[in-house]
């Protein structure tokens, strides 16, 4: 029976083995396929994934801290892969490691409509940033990062071939009128905020600059809506949060896997229930 799991430290709270377990059942998989989590300390990556092969495992998704080290590993890497610097999903076949990156494709996929010819902001310059910066100058969009961190702006930029937002010598917001879509990238609103504003106010976006000209997409999601996608909605505008790329990221990892098409529905009501189940648990 084929084996898949989620790889990450730590994994305890990842949606993914509900989200795919459930995706699996309904193409009639269940019986045949299973899908886990294991925590897994950096240091013991590299092992731990070597032992996969012969555990039965024809695959892994993998997650934070481990989507570099998932690159560096493989045997076989895809050129987008490559390009982002990050891998999330790893087939084992042949006695050969291959690493691809669907989360660049997942967000794409999760946009309601192509975003060629459309200008977007990405906020952050880490691991995500780079993925979503990537997927929307790949599919035609013209590309601004912004960063807390300017230099990181800087490097990014140069290395992917998008614009760095320079910052403001008033330290003024970010004029948001520029862009038609934004994604934050960064790991603000991961935490629910402690003061009203201030994560929109880390992120540099003024709350009352959002209309119903942008399409918002906010990578962070936690048990409560985020300050950024409450911000974005009370302005009008159309808001994506993380969990419909989970849905995409996953169901393209599922799709290298068993070579069927996943139920994105079915995927999707998976993370709302395990989503509620988390936050009784969490307030319990
Ligand atoms: P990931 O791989 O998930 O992208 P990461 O590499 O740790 O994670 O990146 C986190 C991102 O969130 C960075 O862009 C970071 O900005 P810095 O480069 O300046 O550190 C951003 N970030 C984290 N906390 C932040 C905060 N309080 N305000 C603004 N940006 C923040």
């Amino acid at each position: 029976m084929p084996r898949l799991a989620v790889l990450g430290h730590p994994v305890a709270h990842s949606l993914s083995p509900a989200m795919q377990t459930a995706a699996l059942k309904e193409m009639g998989l269940a019986g045949e396929w299973s899908y886990e989590a294991i925590d897994v300390q950096p240091d013991e990556f590299k092992r731990v994934v070597h032992g996969l092969p012969a555990g039965g495992f024809e695959g892994a998704n993998v997650t934070i801290p481990h989507k570099h080290a998932a690159l560096e590993i493989a045997d076989d890497a895809s050129d987008r892969a490559r390009a982002i610097g990050a891998a999330n999903t790893l087939s084992f076949g042949g006695g050969r490691i291959a690493a691809e990156n669907t989360d660049a494709p997942g967000l794409i996929a999760a946009l309601p409509d192509p975003p060629a010819g459309h200008r977007a902001l990405v906020l952050g310059a880490g691991g995500a940033a780079r993925a979503a910066a990537w997927a929307l100058a790949d599919a035609g969009a013209a590309v601004w990062v912004w960063n807390r961190t300017h230099s990181k702006t800087e490097r990014l930029a140069e290395e992917l071939g998008v614009r760095p937002v320079e910052p403001e010598a008033t330290h003024r917001p970010i004029q948001l009128n520029r862009f038609e879509l934004v994604v934050n990238a960064t790991s603000v609103g991961l935490e629910p905020s402690n003061r009203e504003g201030a994560d929109l106010k880390a992120l540099h976006l003024d709350a009352d600059s959002f209309t119903d000209q942008h399409l918002v997409v906010d990578l962070a999601y936690g048990s409560s809506e985020t300050e950024l996608v409450r911000a974005a909605r009370e302005g009008g505008a159309q808001v994506i949060d993380g969990r419909e790329i989970l849905v995409h990221q996953g169901a393209q990892s599922l799709h290298i896997w068993t070579k069927r098409e996943p139920p994105l529905e079915t995927m999707r009501e998976a993370i709302q229930a395990a989503g509620s189940r988390r936050m009784a648990t969490d307030e319990s």
